[in-house]
């Protein structure tokens, strides 16, 4: 089955043909990055206008690339009748595309794209909810630990630039979320001490980049102590994370370092500090965000004992120290970088876990929004069963929780 997946839920415009939700055939994205350096952030208008002026332009070549890979994919899209036309979509079984949760302007020109496309090209549509798609991406060709299978029940940690959840499945397309952020995402606080550094946008490659240079255990920052939830309170649970206090710790402390209590956003704290000084920030908030989402999951894993695989996924989930600790915590595995900073530490009993647990994340390209994650999400609804939408119909939705479908 050949599966054409449409994203553009934030600020890459993208087009993926995934074969029998594995095999990428085509990946193709477009990202707004670069604009956006220059503003420290996404400014959604200007997100729009841009899906609106790359997204056939990479849907073609998504189409193209996909030709030129896969030759039992290029007969199928090459009949007779299609070769004078410019997109031929004769050997796409579906179409998929993100309907939520994003920026509201730019999921408009990604389903309002995939719904033309559905209707003309008389193709069945699936909306895709755009974390189901994140830890999809896991079930895509890279796969980590070699030769293992991705068993349930699982753990699915979902860190992005807009979620942080800790998500249970039982089965494919059966979601329970666990756990949430009561206020920032985690790739957010990436992005805001980021900001507070003077370092660029997006947040989490740049900390990771500047924390390479600095001492992790130099400043020390809080873990968030949250309120338990009362029993049988259904908003909140134990498993919830919070990293606004974080992000204000970071600000605070780097006020002092600067000898200025100069409130963010401000350009002016950066040019306070040394190099240094950037680099063991950056190190030391890595490294607390980072345990925070460990010290979580662990949290998990004892309250749900009958797990069997943990999935990374998400933007964050690139973080080479977040994969190191999650390997060293919950496969035992021995790196560099966790043996440099993470193991021993007295308030993560890690070694007292029973059970050597894999942990499964998608490759760095696929961990960040792409829409081979979408085509992937897609045939697994379809696989449980799950009808497609009326092209006519799809709804649009800024916020909205993962479910089955
Ligand atoms: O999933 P994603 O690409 O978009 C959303 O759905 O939000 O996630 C983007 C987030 C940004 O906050 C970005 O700073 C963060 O992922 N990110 C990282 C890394 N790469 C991207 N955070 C930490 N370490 C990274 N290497
Ligand atoms: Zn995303």
């Amino acid at each position: 089955m050949y599966i054409l997946g449409i994203e553009t839920s934030c600020d890459e415009t993208a087009a993926s043909v995934v074969k029998d939700g594995q095999t990428i055939l085509s990946n193709v994205v477009v990202s707004q990055i670069d604009i956006f350096k220059e503003y420290g952030g996404v400014i959604p208008e200007v997100a729009a206008r841009s899906h609106l002026e790359a997204i056939l332009p990479v849907i073609h070549e998504a189409i193209r690339q996909a030709e030129k890979t896969d030759p039992e994919f290029y007969a199928r899209n090459h009949t007779e009748k299609e070769k004078e036309c410019t997109l031929s979509l004769t050997g796409i079984d579906t179409i998929a595309v993100t309907h939520t949760p994003g920026l509201l302007g730019s999921l408009l020109i990604g389903t309002l794209t995939a719904r033309t496309l559905a209707i003309l090209h008389h193709k069945p549509l699936y909306p895709v909810h755009h974390l189901k798609s994140h830890i999809y991406a896991n079930w895509l060709e890279s796969k980590q630990p070699e030769n293992q299978s991705i068993d349930f029940p699982l753990l699915a940690l979902v860190v992005s630039g807009g979620h942080t959840q800790i998500i249970r499945m039982l089965a494919h397309n059966q979601f329970e979320i666990i756990g949430t952020t009561r206020d920032d995402a985690v790739g957010e606080c990436f992005d805001k001490v980021a900001k507070i550094l003077g370092l660029p946008y997006p947040g989490g490659p740049s900390i990771s980049k500047a924390a390479k240079n600095g001492n992790p255990k130099k400043y020390r920052f809080p873990h968030p102590k949250l309120s338990s939830p009362n029993r049988g309170e259904t908003k909140y649970s134990s498993l919830d994370f919070s990293f606004s206090g974080l992000k204000t710790a970071v600000l605070r402390e780097v006020q002092k370092a600067a000898g200025k209590p100069i409130s963010f956003p401000s350009h002016e704290l950066k040019n306070l500090l040394s190099e240094q000084q950037i680099a063991d920030f950056a190190a030391s908030f890595e490294e607390t965000a980072t345990d925070i989402l460990i010290e979580n999951l662990q949290k998990a894993l004892t309250l749900y004992p009958d797990t069997k695989s943990i999935c990374l996924a998400g933007g964050v989930s690139a973080n080479e120290l977040l994969r190191s600790k999650s390997k060293c915590s919950f496969e035992r595995v021995d790196t560099e970088i966790a043996k440099g900073n993470f193991q021993g530490r007295d308030n993560l009993p890690f070694e007292k876990l029973p059970l050597a647990i894999p942990v499964f994340f998608p490759s760095k390209s696929l961990s960040g929004d792409n829409a081979a994650m979408v085509a992937a999400a897609a045939y697994y609804e379809i696989q449980s069963g799950v009808q497609p939408t009326d092209p006519y119909h799809v709804s649009l939705s800024p916020r909205s929780p993962i479910t089955a479908s």
